[in-house]
C-alpha cells in the first residue's frame, strides 16, 4: 500500500475514534415534513433548508420538468463559451429583484458565489483590500478569503468576535491602511439561528467606507415582512452592497447559488470569476425549479407566514419541555447540549422515535457547545410539529 493510503484509512480511524464520523443516511422518500430513511422508516423532518416546503411543491417540480425537457439536462459548457441560456438571464432578472439589486449571475453553488466574490475582490485589490469576517460565517466564506490570500498575497483580512460591534468598529480603525475594506457576514448564522445586526453593520461600514457583502442563504424566504430577506427585516432592502445566497434552501431546494449586485461588480463577476469562467452554467431543472420557487415567493407571501406561525409553535413548545431555545426571526433553533456524544444520543434517540434531527458537534460547532439543530419548514402542519414534540418529550 503507497503512504497515501495508509494516510486516508488513519484519518478515517481517527474520525471514528473521536466520535465524527459522520452517518449518511439514504431517504427513500421525497423531501417534505415527512420522508422515509432506509434501515429506519417514516420520520418527521427537522433537519431541511427546503424551508417554505417548495422542495416538493408540485409546481416547482413541474418547472424542474418542463426546464429539463425544453433545455435539456445541462448546458453543456462553461457560461463564456456556450453555456448561457436564455433561462439564466430570466433566473438573473428574478434573483436581483428578490435581492433589490441592479442585477445578478448564477453558479451552481453558493459555494462556488462565495469564492467567486471574494477571491475576485481579493485578487484584484493589489495591497490596499482588506476582507473583514465574522467569526461564525459559513465555511465557503472563511475558505474563500483563504483562497484570495493565496492569490493575492497583499490582500489582508481580518476576524472580529460574532455579531461584536464594539469589535468589528475596532478592526475596521485597524484596518484603516487598506483603502478597499470589505465587511462580509452571513444573514443568518447557521449554526446559532441568529441575524447578522446588519442595521449596526451597515451603519458601520457606511461610517469607514467599507463594502458590505451578506450571504443570505439561510434568510431569504424567511425573514423580512414579504421573506425577502434580512436586509428586508431591518428596513435595507435595496441598500446592500451585495447579497449572496443559495438557490439550495428555501428557494425549491435544488441547487445553485448567486451574487447580486451593481451592474459592473455582476460584470466583473462574468469576466473573471474563477468559479463561473472554469465551471458549467447552472443546469436547466435547477434553474427552472428556483425561478418557480422565485416566482411564488414574490407573488405569494403565505408560506412565509405559515413558516413564521410554525417557528414560534416549535419554539414554544420546546421550551414548555424544559429545552432552551434561542428566540429569533429565523427558521433554525439550536438547542445547546454541551458534549458531542451528547448531541449524537439525542440524535439517535429522536430517530427511532421517528425525528429527524440532526446533531452537531465539534470541529462543525466550537467544542464544548454540541447541538441539536431543530430546522422549521411551511411545509410542516401542526400535526407533524406535534408529533415531533411528542418525541422531544419522550428524550
Ligand atoms: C450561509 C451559507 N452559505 C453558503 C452555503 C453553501 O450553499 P450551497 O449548498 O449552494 O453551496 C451554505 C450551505 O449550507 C450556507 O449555509
Amino acid at each position: 500500500m503507497t503512504p497515501v493510503w495508509q494516510l486516508v484509512d488513519r484519518d478515517l480511524e481517527v474520525l471514528r475514534a473521536a466520535g465524527q464520523f459522520k452517518q449518511l443516511r439514504t431517504l427513500t422518500r421525497p423531501m417534505g415534513a415527512e420522508s422515509e430513511i432506509a434501515g429506519v422508516g417514516r420520520v418527521v423532518v427537522l433537519c431541511s433548508n427546503d424551508y417554505l416546503g417548495l422542495a416538493s411543491d408540485p409546481a416547482v417540480t413541474a418547472a424542474a420538468i418542463e426546464a429539463a425537457r425544453q433545455w435539456g439536462a445541462g448546458t453543456g459548457s462553461v457560461r463564456f463559451i456556450c453555456g448561457t441560456f436564455d433561462y439564466h438571464h430570466r433566473l438573473e432578472r428574478q434573483i436581483a429583484e428578490l435581492s433589490g439589486t441592479e442585477t445578478s449571475t448564477t453558479y451552481v453553488s453558493c459555494w462556488n458565489a462565495n469564492e467567486a466574490v471574494l477571491a475576485t475582490l481579493m485578487a484584484i485589490g493589489g495591497d490596499s483590500v482588506c476582507v473583514i469576517s465574522d467569526e461564525l460565517n459559513h465555511a465557503s466564506i472563511i475558505d474563500a478569503i483563504r483562497l484570495g490570500r493565496q492569490i493575492n498575497k497583499n490582500s489582508k483580512s481580518a476576524v472580529y468576535k460574532h455579531s461584536n460591534m464594539e469589535e468589528l468598529e475596532r478592526v475596521l480603525k485597524e484596518a484603516s491602511g487598506s483603502s478597499c475594506r470589505i465587511v462580509v457576514t452571513d444573514g443568518v448564522f447557521s449554526m446559532e439561528g441568529d441575524i447578522a445586526k446588519l442595521d449596526r453593520i451597515h451603519a458601520l461600514c457606511t461610517e469607514y467606507g467599507a463594502m458590505l457583502v451578506v450571504d443570505d442563504s439561510h434568510g431569504v424566504g424567511v425573514c423580512g415582512p414579504t421573506g425577502k430577506g434580512v436586509a428586508e427585516h431591518y428596513g435595507l432592502f435595496g441598500r446592500i452592497d451585495c447579497m449572496t445566497g443559495t438557490l439550495g434552501k428555501a428557494l425549491g431546494g435544488a441547487a445553485g447559488g448567486y451574487v447580486a449586485s451593481r451592474a459592473n461588480l455582476i460584470e466583473l463577476m462574468v469576466q473573471k470569476s474563477r468559479p463561473q469562467i472554469f465551471s458549467n452554467g447552472l443546469a436547466p431543472g435547477s434553474a427552472g425549479a428556483a425561478s418557480k420557487a422565485i416566482e411564488i415567493l414574490l407573488r405569494d407571501t403565505s408560506r412565509v407566514t405559515k413558516l413564521r406561525e410554525n417557528v414560534r409553535y416549535m419554539r414554544e413548545g420546546l421550551k414548555s419541555r424544559g429545552f432552551e431555545t434561542v428566540e429569533g426571526p429565523s427558521a433554525i433553533t439550536p438547542i445547546i447540549l454541551g458534549a458531542t456524544a451528547k448531541a449524537i444520543a439525542a440524535s439517535k434517540r429522536l430517530l427511532e422515535l421517528g425525528v429527524f434531527v440532526i446533531g452537531f458537534g465539534y470541529p462543525v460547532v466550537p467544542e464544548g457547545t454540541a447541538r441539536l439543530r431543530v430546522q422549521i419548514s411551511a411545509a410542516h402542519e401542526k400535526q407533524h410539529l406535534d408529533r415531533a414534540l411528542d418525541a422531544f418529550s419522550k428524550l
